[in-house]
């Protein structure tokens, strides 16, 4: 008999830190998957709009993607970027041309706090200035540079750093203290903001913004079209570097873009991704000018970074994806999603609103006619989506 699923839950718990967030009142444990549906291991089938965090973004067992995996496996698991390897010398070749970032270079991770991590040390190297800004509301990742660029009481564990970290307002409307302007008075102000921040609270020599386009566990929270283009102008005015993270709006998603930078007009100083590249295989990475990403000044590897297990995934899921026009299908079905959400949340007293692109599509929870963000209620939702068998995050 498999285990059930309360057992591995309790498993789990002994097993695993406290600390580790759990979906769902009796979480669940995925067997098998199967294009768009996931079995549990009590045989209850899910509709997956979540992807495990956003990750298997074509879909589970896509027989291109099984079978460049099942070659591998049987040629060679692993070889360190001490050596060269052809899969992910192609994949480099493909992510950087795809980048939309000139001369472009890249080095890949295990994840996307890695992927930012590295991001952070190159443009603080570059720079030599451990001056950061990030935007309010923002999540970059769990490790503990990271930690220092997120801001989100609920992610983060320390205040301690070696950064010098100030936040600037951004796209998250709802709560800002600009968000009853109209698009250009809300940019204009967000602006303001930012060269107050550089002009008062820093010694003007900062390193990076780092931004997510569309703030993924912020609530994709979505600024106005452009938003990041007079932002860019005020950064070029001090040398300070743009990192778009598009670890979530990144391959399309957005429907309307490829990266979620392109909405903006602007073209990133680096880049970083993850999360669906590898469709559920441990990969991520940075994309920087060879100027930048040549920078550094000592050695440096990556053991499992650009392993060509998870390099086979990801040149036949890219490979997928552009075959297959997903950026186009975000769009479509992005849009057919919107369309009918949109009149119950109109009349639903619950929901503030709903916001993000493509399939990248959030509404966020409130007590009844006001603003005060319901989290019991949002809970409350995800146990009857799961009971009727979808998967939402
Ligand atoms: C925008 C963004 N950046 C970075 C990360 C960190 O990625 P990982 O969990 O792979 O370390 C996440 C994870 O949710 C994310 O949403």
């Amino acid at each position: 008999m498999p285990a059930s699923n309360q057992e591995l839950h309790e498993r789990y718990r002994k097993a695993l830190p406290s600390w580790l967030a759990l979906y769902y009142e009796e979480p669940i444990s995925m067997e098998r998957g199967e294009g768009r549906h996931v079995w549990d291991v009590e045989g209850n089938r899910y509709l997956d709009f979540f992807g495990g965090i956003l990750t298997t973004m074509t879909g589970y067992s896509v027989p291109e993607i099984v079978q460049a995996v099942q070659e591998q496996a049987a040629k060679v698991f692993h070889t360190t970027t001490l050596y060269t390897s052809e899969p992910m010398i192609e994949l480099a070749e493909q992510i950087g041309e795809l980048s939309g970032i000139p001369d472009a270079k890249v080095f890949f991770t295990n994840s996307g706090s890695e992927a930012n991590d590295a991001a952070l040390m190159l443009a603080t190297g570059y720079r030599k200035s451990n001056q950061v800004l990030a935007l309010r509301n923002s999540y970059h990742g769990r490790s503990f540079t990271n930690v220092a660029i997120t801001s989100h009481r609920s992610w983060s564990p320390t205040s301690l750093s070696g950064l010098n970290v100030n936040f600037v307002q951004g796209g998250y409307r709802l709560r800002s203290p600009f968000g009853q302007l109209d698009d250009d008075a809300f940019t204009e102000a967000c602006v303001d903001d930012l060269e107050q921040v550089i002009d008062m609270m820093t010694s003007g020599d900062v390193a990076c913004l780092i931004m997510e386009p569309i703030q993924g566990v912020g609530g994709f929270a979505t600024p106005p079209d452009g938003f990041f283009g007079p932002m860019q102008k005020v950064l070029n005015q001090h040398g300070i570097l743009l990192i778009s993270d598009e670890v979530q709006t990144g391959w399309g998603r957005t429907g309307e873009h490829f990266w979620g930078y392109e909405a903006h007009g602007v073209t990133p100083d680096i880049l970083t991704f993850a999360k669906g590249v590898g469709n559920g295989m441990a990969m991520g990475g940075v994309v920087a000018r060879a100027e930048i990403m040549d920078s550094l000044g000592a050695n440096s590897i990556s053991t499992f970074g650009g392993n060509p297990m998870s390099s086979v995934a990801a040149l036949a899921n890219i490979r997928y994806v552009l075959d297959h026009d997903l950026q186009g299908n975000s769009l479509r079905m992005g849009q057919r999603l919107r369309d009918r959400l949109q009149p119950m949340v109109d009349e639903t007293p619950w929901i503030a609103e709903l916001r993000g692109k493509g399939l990248m599509l959030a509404i966020e929870t409130v007590h009844p006619d006001s603003n005060q963000p319901d989290g019991a209620t949002a809970s409350q939702l995800m146990e009857h989506t799961k009971r009727d068998g979808l998967l939402v995050g």
